[in-house]
């Protein structure tokens, strides 16, 4: 697997994929999306992986934005499109069906934010700046920002990013729940390696159920979200990974899962 835009690598059940326009801030090209829309389409298909960790090349974005250069053409019915395009990608991320870690190691503005957003579990080095900066080109959020930065963090506060424009740090992304931890920068894969591989150990239909019903919080009601649990939690509980991780803790030893 060879890619323009992105590097792969795929080692003991983990796949960490960099976009990497290092030159550009990794800036999301109409290359890169589309090579980040087959890459994700293959890493769904593949049962080899279980978790994915998402980074940026270089030491000073994660992504900063989609790349302004293919903007300046859009029209109202080319801006749609654009906009649909993007949260096509974006939503394969956050129904991938595994987890997907961003280990954000700098900017994350604009689409980069974004892509952040879609993914389940954020981990920032200690000079990471978030930000949504579209109003300072016109625009608003395209690829699902506007959705789920609320949803993630509250309304007032992505009112705040969103009308504003203006980055926070690492610090205040993670006192408002933008991300899941801080960490020096040295240390940020190592971080997502360790969470990547503590999420490998447990079981893996456990954790795909789990993604489902998560995903689900924003799309539905208490009621008919109890409802979809309840029976994925029975799906859980026809595995042999349940029976193998029952047994386990009752005979104090580590399970072994197999993923079925
Ligand atoms: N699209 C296209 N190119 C981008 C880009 C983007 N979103 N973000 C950065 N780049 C390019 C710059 O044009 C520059 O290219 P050049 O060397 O060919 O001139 C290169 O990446 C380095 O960026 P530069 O601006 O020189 O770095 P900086 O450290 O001075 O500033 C930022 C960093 C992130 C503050 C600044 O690049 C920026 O504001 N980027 C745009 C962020 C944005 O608005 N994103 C939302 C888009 S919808």
């Amino acid at each position: 697997m060879t890619y323009e835009t992105l590097l792969v690598e795929i080692r003991d059940h983990v796949a960490r994929v960099t976009i990497n326009r290092p030159d550009k801030l990794n800036a999301l090209n109409a290359k890169a999306k589309s090579e980040m829309k087959s890459l994700f389409e293959y890493l769904k298909a593949n049962d080899e992986v279980f978790v994915v960790v998402l980074t940026g090349a270089g030491e000073k974005a994660f992504v900063a934005g989609t790349d302004i250069k293919e903007l300046t053409e859009l029209t109202t019915e080319s801006g749609r499109a654009f906009s649909e395009g993007g949260q096509v990608i974006f939503n394969l991320i956050e129904n991938l069906g595994k987890p997907v870690i961003a280990a954000i190691n700098g900017y994350a503005l604009g689409g980069g934010l974004e892509l952040a957003l879609a993914c389940h579990l954020r981990i920032a080095s200690e000079n990471a700046k978030f930000g949504q900066p579209e109003v300072n080109l016109g625009i608003i959020p395209g690829y699902g920002g506007t959705q789920r930065l609320a949803r993630l963090v509250g309304k007032g506060r992505a009112m705040e990013m969103i009308l504003t424009g203006e980055p926070i740090d690492a610090q205040e992304a993670l006192r408002i729940g933008l991300v899941n931890r801080v960490v020096p920068a040295g240390e940020l894969h190592a971080v997502a390696k360790a969470m990547a591989q503590k999420i490998i150990s447990k079981g893996q239909i456990a954790i795909r159920m789990a993604l489902k019903a998560i995903n689900m919080t924003h799309e539905t009601n208490l009621t008919d979200g109890q409802a979809l649990e309840a029976s994925l939690f029975g799906v859980c509980c026809g595995t042999e990974d349940f029976k193998e991780g029952t047994k386990a803790f009752l005979e104090k030893r580590t399970p072994v899962f197999r993923k079925r």
